[in-house]
């Protein structure tokens, strides 16, 4: 199978695979998953959902919509973060979370359809080649009706606007890595990771079956987030 050809962890950073950047992500990352949250509870999330996330890192995300569904699979290419994962939710008592060592490629999905597929800062990893095969079988594993919340460094300008978008992201930098990506931590990103173009990532949303329902740029233009249905018609011809 095609999709089995990638060796996921070469294109899953360096850094996600050492163990001591990944006992300092969380406070590096600072993230909290309170809005992502409010936006699936408003699309449906309740006790009987079934929630997947691709590239769920230390699992912040999975472990918090833990114990509002049915049960979450977390995925990830790493095996330092899946062990960091597992860790977590253990301390925590939660019982509902599938920790798995796979990647968007590679993931086999045996149970129902998952009614919510959230993926952050991680689809970036894959070349755009591969990006599209990796929405493909997602939208193979959601249910029709299903909500795919995609969050990710996504370039929403033209190629001539990009000096002055990226001056102003990798301005942005923190000062320090324990603080935050700094700016050599972003100007890495660009060089040696994948981020896209919204109008090249937004094609290939849809071919895969994805209805796009709600975008955000933000004011950087370099993040976008997108709420998007699998529409029940199937992919795009
Ligand atoms: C920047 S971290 C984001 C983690 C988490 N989603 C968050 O928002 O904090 C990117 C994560 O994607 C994972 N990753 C990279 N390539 C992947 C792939 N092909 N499949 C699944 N996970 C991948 C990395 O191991 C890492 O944990």
């Amino acid at each position: 199978m095609t999709s089995k050809l990638l060796d996921e962890t070469a294109f899953a950073g360096p850094e996600h695979l050492d163990p001591v950047y990944v006992a300092g992500y969380d406070w590096k990352a600072r993230f909290d998953p309170t809005n992502d949250l409010v936006v699936l509870r408003e699309h449906g999330l309740d006790s009987a959902s079934t929630v997947i996330d691709f590239g769920a890192g230390t699992g912040t995300f999975a472990l918090a919509v833990a114990s509002e569904c049915k049960q979450v699979v977390a995925v990830d290419i790493s095996p330092a973060m899946v062990e960091r994962m597992r860790t977590k939710a253990a301390e925590l008592g939660m019982t509902n979370v599938r920790c798995v060592q796979a990647g968007f490629l590679s993931y086999e999905h045996a149970s129902t359809a998952a009614d919510f597929i959230y993926t952050r800062n991680a689809l970036h990893h894959l070349p755009d080649f591969w990006k599209a095969l990796a929405l493909q079988r997602m939208a193979d594993i959601l249910r029709p009706g299903g909500l795919l919340y995609l969050d990710d460094l996504v370039f929403a300008f033209e190629p001539r606007e990009a000096e002055n978008f990226i001056s102003a992201w990798l301005d942005t930098g923190a000062q320090s890595t324990e603080d935050g990506w700094t700016r050599e931590e972003l100007e890495v990103h660009l060089l040696d990771e994948y981020s896209t173009f919204s109008w090249l990532l937004e094609p290939m949303i849809e071919r895969a079956g994805f209805q796009i329902e709600r975008v955000d740029y933000g004011e950087s233009k370099v993040y976008a987030w997108y709420l998007c249905t699998k529409s029940p018609r199937g992919p795009a011809s």
